[in-house]
């Protein structure tokens, strides 16, 4: 099942209902957007115009996934503060009005015939693929996730899983589970044990090589998430250009705005 790209693009003022951090580094935004939520899809983006309740803040929109969605759902962001754009929008309070345009992009492709996919997600990649584990159960797909962080304070795996019932093995580089080595093992060991029909990732490129090069021995399909730099983020400027590999093996170069952010896992090439 294709669950992108959704029919509806809009740019809007919507009202943030909930604005909390999580953990020392993260932020969660909820917002007040319906039918935005509702047509939106796992893997897709907004490009949000990051001013906070004063209106300071960069000219240029960010990128962010949507990391909860769907029909009765308050639309959700969960995102690292990381530079000013970010920042100004963890300082949004309940009731500010924020700016955003989307759904944007084509995100994951679930089939129905599937019974278990396997998500290997760093960092705040989890955002990205948090909605998957929802869609998945949804369809009866079983979840196997392995989630890498620097320490269990940056885990979020409830961020992640919510009520999905996913199954979360975490990694740290705090004891050093998370080196490629490791999390290697650890993968070749589940793909034997409970092989999975597609496996998913987001977050690093460490592990998408890894994922990649996994998936390609075990011959699983696979789908990755990219992050680019954006600009305009509705296919225009080319900025977010990334080299990937099309049906005839030939290098295209490839706007992750708009032929992305889910590409995919084969066909993508590593930065
Ligand atoms: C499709 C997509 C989805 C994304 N989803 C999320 C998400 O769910 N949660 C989240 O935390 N972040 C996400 N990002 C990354 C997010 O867009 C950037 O962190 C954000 O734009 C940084 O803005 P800033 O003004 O805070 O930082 P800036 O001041 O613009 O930059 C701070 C630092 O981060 C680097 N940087 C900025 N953007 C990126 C990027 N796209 N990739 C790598 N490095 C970058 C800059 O080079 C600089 O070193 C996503 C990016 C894309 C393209
Ligand atoms: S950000 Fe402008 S084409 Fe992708």
């Amino acid at each position: 099942m294709d669950l992108g790209p959704a029919a509806l693009v809009a740019e809007r003022n919507v009202a943030v209902i909930e604005s909390q951090p999580v953990g020392r580094r993260y932020h969660r935004l909820l917002l007040d957007a319906p039918d935005l939520s509702a047509a939106s899809r796992p893997g897709q983006f907004f490009h949000l115009l990051c001013r906070d309740g004063a209106g300071n803040g960069p000219y240029l929109r960010r990128p962010m996934s949507i990391w909860r969605c769907g029909p009765g759902e308050a639309l959700g962001f969960l995102f690292h503060v990381k530079g000013k754009g970010t920042a100004a929008l963890a300082r949004l309070r309940a009731g500010d009005a924020l700016s955003v345009v989307g759904p944007l992009g084509h995100g994951f492709t679930l089939d129905p015939s599937w019974r278990r996919i396997l998500i290997l997600a760093r960092g705040v990649g989890l955002a990205t693929l948090a909605p998957l584990t929802g869609a998945a159960a949804a369809m009866g797909i079983a979840v196997d996730a392995v989630l890498s962080a620097r320490s269990q304070d940056d885990l979020m795996a409830e961020a992640f899983a919510g009520a999905s019932g996913a199954r979360v093995t975490a990694v740290f580089d705090a004891g050093g589970t998370s080196e490629v080595g490791a999390v290697d093992v650890l993968l070749r060991e589940r793909l034997a044990q409970a092989r999975p029909d597609a496996v998913f990732t987001c977050g690093s490129n460490r592990l998408f090589l890894l994922l990649q090069r996994l998936a390609a021995e075990f011959g699983i399909p696979g789908q990755v998430a990219l992050e680019q730099q954006m600009g305009c983020g509705l296919g225009m400027c080319f900025c977010c250009v990334r080299q990937v590999r099309d049906e005839h093996g030939e290098i295209a170069n490839l706007r992750v705005c708009a032929e992305g952010p889910v590409f995919d896992l084969q066909a993508a090439l590593a930065w």
